[in-house]
């Protein structure tokens, strides 16, 4: 069929997507013509500037430019606040009745979390902070427990910053790998998990600011939690009276990955006595529980592997 020179809008978008409709591998093809379609559609229906346009293509070249790096990786960031990486996990991970929800991975985990003893104390460095000891119990689907299973948790420390992110902290804090025992049970020792914002002082921060949003992530231990046999789950439990769990930055809170943190004013509780924790301390408790993989030593593409391709903390 011959070219239509006298090209409208709608016409310039058929003809991008016949060009586009002979690429070979079918995945990349139907990838490509959904994207040409929505990128189109998009355009028109904003009817966007040539001074918009130049604007989006500056701020993705100032993006990549000035702020990704082996540190930082804003377009994930801008994925996260945009809600996208939510829906990729949505669809990525669609799981059975029962099964612990999945939410985003963000960009603090580290590899080489040392790990602990049942009770061991990840904010050993916090003298300041409320003790909080967070245990429960691995599970499958039938209720029954999974000795044996590594819980690698993760969690901001008390003044809002990552261990990578404070000057002050060498080396690793707030984060081990604990191993549940042949009840299925886990105990980690950590202080009450405070509300954070994201890092705002780049493009992701701007837009924020622009819309009216904020970078207030509600109060979060961070988990990955793998077992053989099973499927790993990249996950977060959330404190129930964190005034940002309406509103998260990045959109990651699910119901069911809530939990009450609570308070106690007296030495009312036989783990924390024994681990020699005096009052006033939280405790929460949370049970995890695993689906069967679906075939032997099948692995779910790996996060951290991800990540490492891309330079980043993770691969240290
Ligand atoms: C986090 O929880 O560590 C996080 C997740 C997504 C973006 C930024 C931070
Ligand atoms: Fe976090």
């Amino acid at each position: 069929m011959p070219v239509a020179r006298n090209k409208t809008e709608d016409d310039i978008t058929a003809e991008v997507l016949a060009r586009f409709a002979e690429t070979p591998d079918p995945r990349l093809r139907r990838i490509m013509l959904a994207l040409i379609r929505h990128l189109h559609a998009f355009v028109k229906e904003v009817e966007l500037t040539e001074a918009e346009w130049f604007q989006a293509i500056a701020l993705l070249t100032e993006t990549g430019r000035l702020w990704c790096s082996d540190k930082r990786q804003e377009f994930i960031l801008f994925s996260d606040t945009l809600g996208v990486s939510m829906v990729v996990d949505l669809i990525n991970h669609r799981k059975p009745e029962g099964a612990t929800e999945s939410t985003v991975f963000g960009p603090f985990h580290r590899q080489g979390a040392p790990e602990m003893p049942p009770g061991g104390n990840i904010a050993f460095r916090d003298k300041t902070a409320i003790p909080a000891l967070v245990g429960g119990r691995v599970l499958d689907l039938d209720g029954r427990p999974i000795a044996g299973a590594v819980l690698d948790v993760w969690q901001a420390q008390s003044n809002g910053l990552y261990d990578s992110q404070d000057r002050e902290v060498e080396g690793l804090h707030m984060r081990g790998k604990f191993r549940t025992d042949a009840e299925g049970r886990y105990l980690v020792r950590t202080v009450r998990p405070v509300h954070y914002p994201i890092p705002a002082d780049g493009p992701v921060g701007q837009m924020l600011r622009a819309t009216g949003g904020h970078p207030w992530r509600p109060a979060h231990i961070h988990f990955v939690v793998s077992a053989e046999g099973y499927e790993p789950v990249t996950t977060h439990i959330f404190d129930r009276a964190d005034e940002y769990l309406d509103s998260d930055a990045v959109f990651a809170v699910k119901d069911s990955l809530i939990c009450d943190f609570v308070r106690h004013e007296a030495a009312d509780d036989a783990e924390a006595a024994r681990l020699g924790i005096a009052p006033p301390f939280y405790t929460a408790r949370f049970d995890f529980r695993l689906k069967k993989a679906a075939s032997a030593g099948a692995a779910v593409l790996d996060a951290q592997q991800r990540l490492a391709a891309l330079g980043m903390r993770a691969a240290e």
